[in-house]
Order: C-alpha cells, then structure tokens, then sequence
C-alpha cells in the first residue's frame, strides 16, 4: 500500500478491459513510458483470458497500477462508470479514458492532458479534425465512426466532430457531476451520451487531433447491438433536444 503521506498524483488513466491479455501488457508499457507520473486503473469485468489475474501481478509490482476486478460483462459505459467513481473517491484530479488495445497512442495523452492544464473540462482525442488520421481501420468501421458523427451532429448539434470517441481527458469536477444512474451504457452511446451531458453542463469542450490504429490483438467488442441501441438513443435525444430548441423559440 502506498504510504499515506505520498502526494496523489493528479491523474487516474481508466482502462477497461475485456479479454485484452494479448493487447493490454503493450499497452500498458507504453503508457507507463509515456506518462509515468499517471496511475492507471484497470476495470476487468471478468475476462475469461486472464487479463484481470495478469493485471494483478502486474499491480503487485507497481504501485501506479490498480485494478478494479467486476463480476461479468457489462459494457464498455458501466466499466468507465465504476473506474471514474475510483478515481473520484480517491481524489484524483483528471480522469482518462482509454482503450486497452493500443488504439489510441499513449504518447498523445500529454497532448489530451495539456488541453485540460490550458483550461478545458473536457479534452476528446478527435479522429475527424484536421490533424487526426485513423490508421489501418477496416473501411465499414470508418463509415460507421463517420456516419456515427454526422448523425450525432445532425440529431444533436454538440458542436464536436468526434463525439463517439474513447481516448479523453474530463477535469474530475467536471465528472462528479455527470456521472448518475441514468448515464447509457454501452461503446458508442455513452460516448455520446457523456459528450451532451459535458455539453448540457456548460462544459469547455476541446478536441485535439489523434492518431487511432487498428488493433493487432484480441478483437473489437464491437456488436451490432452496441450500434442499434445507438441508433435508438441519439435518435430519442435528438428529438428531445429538437423539441425543446422548438419550445424555445415559441417562448
Ligand atoms: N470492462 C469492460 N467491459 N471493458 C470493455 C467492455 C466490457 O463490456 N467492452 C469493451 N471493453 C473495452 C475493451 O476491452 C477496450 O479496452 C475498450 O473497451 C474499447 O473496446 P473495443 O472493442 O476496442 O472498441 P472499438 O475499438 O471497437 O471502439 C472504439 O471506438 C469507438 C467509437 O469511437 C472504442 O474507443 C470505443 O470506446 C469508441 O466508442
Ligand atoms: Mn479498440
């Protein structure tokens, strides 16, 4: 355990993991590497490939690598919710979110957190700005991430171009107030949801452009659940956001 006089970093990287044995080890070097001064938090929901058990040994070893073990499978949203509640009880100032996978490249999260010291609530590493690329990314996952954004943009207007993306940076006072039981919970939709909910709250918004790259190991969980239940959301958020700029107008 650490001594309880050591100082709390300022910030927590959550990562969460499903069957991600093969891609968290590089993953997790790297941003150890990148950003040593950073605790991670791994929130395995029970892989059955070992990731929680290898992430333990790896915590044992390290006191900047925490693990957050939960009982099943429950979605990409929920793990985020669980890990940002960790991190929030024990005072951490920022809170990122990252893919286990390597998709988003640890040696761009100085460039997330700087956007955060220069004063956003909330930094998103933003594939579809000028200066973002995605690397490798089979050409029906770039048109979904696309059609995804401008679908997102026409429903709701959020005035972001990358709004389901997962490599972020929220200010913890930010976070403490979005994160409630209704939040959605699964990959693209929480993303969305998080990013109106920032938005609703008055929230500086800053995207920075990112490198995304395929994964090389373990497989997307991805599912086109995940996207229909998407659909379903942004399309009742959008008309609920409509109906209100309607409402306003009439005022
Ligand atoms: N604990 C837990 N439980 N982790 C999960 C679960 C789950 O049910 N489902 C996915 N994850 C983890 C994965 O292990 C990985 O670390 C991260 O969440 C992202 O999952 P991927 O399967 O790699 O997502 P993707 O690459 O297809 O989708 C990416 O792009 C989306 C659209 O921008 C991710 O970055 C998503 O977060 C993003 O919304
Ligand atoms: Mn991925």
């Amino acid at each position: 355990m650490r001594p309880s006089t050591a100082p709390l970093p300022p910030t927590l990287v959550v990562i969460p993991t499903y069957d991600e044995r093969e891609a968290l080890p590089g993953t997790l070097a790297r941003l150890r590497a990148a950003v040593p001064a950073a605790h991670v938090l791994v929130v395995d929901d029970s892989s059955p490939d070992g990731t929680g058990d290898w992430a333990d040994d790896v915590a044992a070893r390290d006191e900047n690598v925490h693990v957050l073990h939960r009982a099943g499978k429950e979605g990409l949203g929920p793990a985020y919710l669980a890990g940002f509640a960790w991190g929030l009880e024990r005072g951490y100032e920022q809170l990122v979110e990252m893919d286990a996978d390597a998709s988003h490249r640890p040696e761009q999260l100085p460039s997330l957190l700087e956007a955060v010291r220069r004063g956003a609530d909330l930094a998103i590493g933003s594939r579809w700005m000028p200066g973002g690329h995605v690397h490798d990314w089979p050409l029906r996952r770039l048109l979904l991430s696309r059609g995804a954004n401008v679908y997102v943009r026409a429903a709701l207007g959020l005035g972001v171009r990358d709004a389901t993306a997962g490599f972020r940076v929220f200010r913890a006072e930010l976070l403490q107030g979005l994160v409630h039981g209704d939040v959605a919970s699964q990959g693209y939709c929480f993303q969305v949801d998080m990013t109106r909910r920032a938005r609703a709250a008055g929230a500086v918004i800053s995207e920075v452009p990112i490198d995304f790259d395929e994964r090389t190991e373990g497989a997307s969980k991805m599912s086109p659940r995940i996207v229909r239940e998407a659909l379903v959301l942004v399309t009742l958020w959008g008309l609920s956001h409509r109906t209100q700029q309607a409402l306003n107008l009439l005022r």
